[in-house]
């Protein structure tokens, strides 16, 4: 049929989806509110001088767990360059042990500011829920637990992106410019991160069980490429095992289901 081809080539991936938004939220965030780093009249330089010591290891650091937080969830960097996804892991795990506390001080410091404790707190919430995540994951992948490992590091996506999300929440509402509602917003924007990164978990799982029922049988051949010390179970996965769900990391478990599912 005509139509199939056509129809795949136009197709995006809930993946693709999600990373599009995450992107256009990015560039939100680069251009509204971070908008004083190409601008020396921003009248938040001030500000930001005066905490620019904390502030500065702070955001770079922040940038670079951002971004390897991102590319961990690249299907084909995991498949094709294992040990750069295991590198990438090792330096987001220390990034966040950095990041967070610093987060937290830049909070306390928000004080002069007008910020009351509850946002200190709204901050140490959001920096212990996003090292438990990331120390989780750590933990899970060294115990070999691909599930677990997959869970945890959604969710410690998903507070990496809060980061992103108060911001554009902030800026498209205008509630960014007084405290109290900027507190309100990271408040809400922590408490909703675990639940929301479970939920696009489960969002995956019953994408990629609706088509698997509707897939022709195939005959068995395992994606499955495991290295004799198992240090590659997570990113030796193989192109014909490419999932179009959102948070791709399939577990053996899983894998294994998807093998005699289709046959
Ligand atoms: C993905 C992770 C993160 C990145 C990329 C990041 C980056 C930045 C950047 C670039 C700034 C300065 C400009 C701005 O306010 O937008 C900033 C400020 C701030 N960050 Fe983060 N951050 C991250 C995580 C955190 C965490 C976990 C906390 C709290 C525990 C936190 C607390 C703060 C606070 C309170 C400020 C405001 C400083 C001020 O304007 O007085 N950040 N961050």
């Amino acid at each position: 049929m005509a139509s199939a081809p056509q129809s795949r080539r136009f197709h995006l991936t809930p993946k693709q989806i999600l990373f599009s938004f995450i992107g256009l939220m990015l560039v939100y965030v680069l251009l509204h509110t971070e908008h004083f780093l190409i601008d020396s009249t921003d009248p938040e330089w001030p500000h930001y001088r005066d905490i620019a010591r904390s502030l500065l290891p702070h955001g770079l650091v922040g940038a670079l767990a951002l971004a390897l937080s991102l590319t961990q969830f690249s299907t084909r960097l995991r498949t094709r360059y294992p040990r750069f996804h295991r590198v990438c892991g090792r330096i987001y795990v220390t990034s966040v042990c950095l990041v967070a506390p610093l987060g937290v001080y830049l909070s306390y410091l928000d004080e002069q500011i007008g910020y009351t404790s509850s946002f200190v707190f709204a901050s140490a919430t959001f920096a212990f829920l996003w090292l438990l995540a990331t120390g989780m994951a750590f933990g899970f992948i060294r115990l070999r637990k691909i599930d677990n490992h997959r869970q945890w590091m959604t969710r410690s996506l998903a507070m990496a992106l809060v980061f992103l999300e108060v911001r554009v929440i902030g800026g498209l509402t205008g509630w960014e410019s007084t405290p109290s509602t900027d507190t309100i917003i990271v408040w809400i924007c922590v408490a909703l991160g675990y639940p929301i990164a479970d939920l696009v978990l489960e969002v995956e799982r019953a994408l990629r069980a609706a088509p698997a029922s509707a897939r022709q049988p195939r005959p068995e051949s395992s994606p499955v490429r495991e290295a004799p010390n198992g240090r590659d179970s997570v990113p030796s996965m193989t192109k014909s095992s490419t999932p179009s769900s959102p948070m791709s990391m399939r577990s053996p478990s899983e894998r294994s289901a998807q093998v005699s599912q289709s046959g």
